[in-house]
């Protein structure tokens, strides 16, 4: 890995070669990698470079402030020339540049799957606007590069300097066939997905780095797996998730956030009715109730069958 630009306080960019010197793998708009670090953490960012570049991969690391571990290394202890290992690679923002128009709307380090959308958009002439909320310039990943290259397209709204995003206007201003495409700190988009979804419908994309907070108590109940493909049930009591039943029952699946916002342990649902718990799912693709992600996701009947 290489170091980019650290002109930005508190996030570091980081690219990645291949070592032996073979190609970059080709990768889609939104697309986000699952990073096994050299202390054994598996972390996931979303790669913000060129598309037609092959010779490496970015990504931009923001350091948390309660860092569990990834970021904090990232930062901090990881070297140029260090050894990092992809272990997946997924991409759950179903973006699509053939469309009328686009708002992309970024909160902070939110700003990084959008990269290579805006890139996208403009090579197919798309119009588009990116709406980019932070606490300070000097805090905005990207920032001078995107307003440099794209002019007004680009509108911030800077808490140390003044007006904040009315997403209300901007939502009723984006005119009819736009999508909206937004990524950033939970409460922001539970704003947008508020605020926006309404207006928007099956036209706004959201995708979380976080668990998504779920308003109010949630009360578990126990229910029945029952696993086509090896042909047996088992129960998944109300204080274990369907992941942990199913892997005890040897049936092996992948696996890595283990909370809902990666998409690696996603599961084909046969029969029954999902209780979706996770943060990569869109509206329209929970309501299809065709899949689900096993590691928080539970079962709203007694019995549900999934394609294991
Ligand atoms: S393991 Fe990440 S969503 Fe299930």
């Amino acid at each position: 890995m290489r170091d980019i630009d650290t002109s930005v306080v508190g996030v570091r960019r980081v690219r990645m070669e291949r070592i032996d010197a073979q190609a970059a793998p080709s990768w889609t708009p939104g697309t986000h990698i699952d990073l096994e670090l050299p202390n054994g953490l598996v972390r996931h960012y979303s790669l913000c470079g060129d598309l037609d570049e092959t010779e490496f991969l970015e990504i931009a690391v923001l350091l948390e402030d309660e860092s569990r571990g990834g970021s904090s290394y990232m930062h901090n202890a990881l070297r140029v020339g260090d050894e990092l290992r992809i272990t997946g690679m997924r991409n759950h923002f179903n973006f699509d540049a053939d469309i009328e128009r686009a708002v992309l709307i970024a909160g902070g380090i939110g700003i990084t799957p959008l990269l290579s959308m805006i890139a996208a958009l403009s090579e197919r002439g798309v119009p588009w606007s990116l709406h980019y909320a932070g606490r300070s310039r000097d805090r905005m990943a990207y920032l001078q590069e995107l307003t440099e290259r794209y002019g007004e397209r680009v509108v911030t709204y800077i808490s140390s300097e003044g007006p904040r995003l009315d997403l209300a206007d901007m939502a009723a201003s984006a005119g009819g066939g736009t999508v909206f495409y937004a990524c950033g700190p939970d409460r922001m988009l539970v704003d947008v997905e508020a605020i926006v979804g309404p207006v928007a419908s099956d036209r706004l994309r959201v995708e979380r780095f976080r668990p998504r907070e779920e308003a109010g108590a949630t009360v578990n109940a126990a229910f029945t797996v029952e696993l086509a493909e090896s042909g047996v049930e088992v129960e998944v009591p109300s204080d274990r998730s369907i992941l942990d039943v199913v892997r005890e029952a040897g049936v092996d699946v992948p696996s890595s956030c283990e909370e809902g916002t990666c998409g690696t342990c996603e599961t084909t649902v046969l029969e029954g009715d999902p209780d979706h718990r996770d943060s990569v799912l869109s509206e329209l693709e929970r309501e299809m109730g065709d899949c689900m992600m096993i590691c928080v996701s539970r079962s709203c009947g007694r019995k549900i069958v999934l394609d294991l």
